[in-house]
């Protein structure tokens, strides 16, 4: 799968930090069941890797990709384990985008961006979204660089997430909001799959182009 049929998949990326390997999942069938089906587990917990495996091996239906991954060795590990994509907070120097898993970068600025596209990627995931700029950098890229492709995150939330998709270079957005802290410690899903549920209906993008 390349990264822009993942990214396409559905408006908003659930982005997960598991504390706790039992609730990965339940916790990723209750967002599969409320329509998102792409998941990216954090590399943050200790627990991460087997969260990834198991989501793999025991969720029809979902991609299940790593996120804050930070070194090319990260990456070959997340593929190790099953991820499908893997995601990082930044540009991770000499890693191209085919590899092991495909690879969605982060970027903050308009050089930042100029390196990506150097090296052959055209996904980025804008990050921190609402610090660097927001919606109006977004639109402010999409002149100079008509083949960029954008996955914004970072004070993403339900409040502002249709400004982003509403944008034509904004494929999908990630956020933590459909799966709050508190809720997935509770095992609340039947919560979560309702937020994912709102999130799933966001925003229908329209088509990148309309024929006729
Ligand atoms: C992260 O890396 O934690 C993501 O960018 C999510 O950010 P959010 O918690 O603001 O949605």
């Amino acid at each position: 799968m390349k990264i822009q049929d993942i990214l396409t998949r559905a408006p908003v990326i659930p982005v997960l930090i598991i504390e706790d390997v039992a609730h990965a999942v339940p916790l990723g069938r209750a967002l599969v069941e409320g329509g998102l089906s792409v998941l990216e587990i954090t590399m943050r917990t200790p627990v991460a890797s087997e969260c990834i495996a198991r989501m793999t091996g025991e969720i029809e239906g979902a991609v299940v990709g790593a996120g804050t991954v930070l070194t090319p060795s990260m990456r070959q590990a997340a593929a190790d384990v099953g991820a499908r994509f893997v995601v990082s907070p930044g540009l991770i120097e000499g890693e191209e985008a085919e590899g092991p898993v495909p690879l969605l970068p982060g970027i903050a600025t308009a050089t930042e961006l100029m390196a990506g596209l150097a090296a052959g990627f055209e996904c980025f995931k804008l990050f921190p979204a609402n610090v660097v700029g927001g919606p109006g950098a977004l639109k402010a890229y999409a002149s100079p660089f008509p083949q960029a492709k954008f996955c914004p995150t970072g004070g993403v939330s339900a409040a502002n997430a249709a400004e982003y998709l509403a944008l034509p270079n904004v494929l999908c957005v990630g956020g933590s909001w459909v799966a709050p802290t508190d809720a997935v410690r509770a095992g609340d899903w039947g919560r979560i799959t309702a937020l994912a549920r709102e999130a799933a209906a966001l925003a229908p993008r329209p088509p990148a182009s309309v024929e006729g």
